[in-house]
């Protein structure tokens, strides 16, 4: 039986840092580039097409976190996730420069009408020629809903319930128009049919809806559904509805437990056993030698600062660890964030998270990339580990943190890229022009 060939996504930010704090100080971050700009934009996606990546990953959150001393005084000071501009905006653009590249974007269901999202997300699969993901989030963070004047978040189950009918809305109006419903007949001078489009009128506990979706079906029909959802609701969601769900577990111990329970959960939900991708995220840092890789990671570490690190950590987890001591031991509990993130954290020192993890370590390995395995060395030793992730730990695919761009994907394209064709471990060619054809590649 021939090997499982992994799956490769770019994780990054429409903003000046991702997911590694104080990447922008690196001196060899965006040589040239700017990242609101479209040049830069252009050159990531096109480095990843290069690869043959399924697609890039473009993270968003929507307001600067604020739980660190309350304030977001350090997310500013410290370029945590911040600035970081609106994700929609660069799809156009990086499609316009890249033929089959996917274009994943995250955008949040909570201040935005159902109705609204459809349209602009069949907008986008149109603009990219059928290339557009969803992720699907629900604002975890405080600093999301006080920018949006709400004093209170909306606690995870309710926000889950509240999903739960978001997607089944989006789905009836991405369903709506019949594949045949548009006729275009200048003759008769009738476009479309429309006993063929139908006219949604939905009345449920969170949402109303009445007319007809405002675009003719797109080239995927929907968006490829991608979720990140860890908590037991949070998987279940991900097990029903997604087609790629994106994990952080430090080891491989963790990855299996993951798998395992998520297995079930999409039996559960009667879903073919292979219709929903594992993506793992990993960071890599590859060189030549083994000496080169540790002194660029080293190089990397030493541009995350402290109170920046434990600002990011507060952000996402929702508390506030300026509140603790620096020594002092972080405790597994529930997050009102993002609590699987929060697990990684736990688990980063041993598999059964019995190790103690002070606020500092946490601090900087989360920092690092979000508590994912770093992967250190040539590129034979980045597919070693790679492999083993995917033959033990179930890993479909990865997504790979950017560490500075766009050196770290131009690097691994041109090195860990061939090392995984020459294992047969990778695609030679893309399967197709859409996203969900590459995607369901084996
Ligand atoms: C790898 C990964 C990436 C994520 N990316 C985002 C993101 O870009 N924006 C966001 O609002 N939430 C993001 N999340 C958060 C989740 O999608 C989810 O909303 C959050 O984890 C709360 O749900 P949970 O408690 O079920 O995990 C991410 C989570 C993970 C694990």
């Amino acid at each position: 039986m021939s090997k499982k060939k992994t799956h490769l996504l770019g994780f990054v930010q429409h903003g000046v840092n991702s997911h590694a704090t104080g990447m922008w100080r690196n001196p060899t971050d965006k040589i040239g580039y700017h990242f609101s700009r479209p040049d830069y934009w252009q050159h990531m996606g096109r480095t990843m097409e290069r690869g043959l990546f399924d697609a890039m990953f473009i993270a968003d959150e929507l307001a600067p976190y604020n739980t660190y001393e309350g304030s977001s005084d350090a997310t500013v000071k410290y370029a945590v996730q911040c600035p970081t501009h609106e994700p929609s905006t660069i799809v156009p653009i990086i499609a316009a420069a890249t033929k089959n590249l996917g274009i994943g974007v995250t955008m949040s269901t909570m201040f935005v009408h159902p109705y609204s999202m459809c349209r602009l997300l069949s907008s986008l699969d149109h603009l990219s020629a059928g290339r557009v993901a969803w992720n699907i989030v629900s604002s975890y963070s405080q600093s999301e809903w006080d920018a949006h004047g709400h004093e209170n978040m909306t606690p995870r189950n309710e926000r889950y319930d509240r999903m739960d009918e978001y997607i089944k809305l989006c789905c009836e109006l991405w369903d709506s128009w019949e594949p045949d419903a548009v006729i275009a007949d200048k003759e008769s001078g009738v476009y479309a049919d429309p006993s063929k489009v139908k006219v949604i009128d939905h009345n449920g506990k969170f949402f109303k809806c009445k007319g007809r979706h405002f675009c003719e079906p797109s080239p995927q029909g929907r968006p490829v559904f991608w979720q990140a959802g860890s908590s037991p609701r949070g998987r279940d969601f991900a097990a029903e509805n997604a087609e790629a769900i994106f994990a952080v577990h430090p080891g491989v111990e963790r990855m299996q437990e993951y798998a395992a329970d998520l297995k079930q959960r999409v039996a559960k939900f009667e879903r073919p056993e292979g219709s929903v991708k594992l993506i793992y995220g990993i960071q890599t840092v590859v060189a030549a030698t083994r000496e080169e890789a540790q002194a660029k990671y080293e190089r990397i570490v030493s541009c995350i600062p402290l109170e920046g690190a434990v600002a990011w950590m507060s952000g996402h987890f929702g508390l506030d660890f300026s509140k603790m001591d620096l020594d002092e031991n972080v405790k597994n509990l529930e997050v009102p964030g993002i609590q699987g993130l929060f697990e990684s954290i736990i688990y980063a020192k041993d598999p059964k998270g019995e190790l103690p993890v002070t606020v500092r370590e946490a601090a900087m390995i989360y920092a690092q990339g979000m508590g994912m395995p770093v992967l250190i060395g040539t590129a034979e030793d980045i597919v070693d580990k790679m492999e083993f992730f995917m033959d033990e730990g179930g890993a479909d695919g990865f997504m790979l943190a950017a560490t500075y761009t766009p050196g770290c994907f131009e690097e691994f394209v041109d090195h860990v890229v061939p090392e995984l064709q020459r294992r047969g471990r990778y695609r030679t060619s893309y399967a197709g022009p859409t996203l969900r054809e590459n995607l369901l590649q084996d």
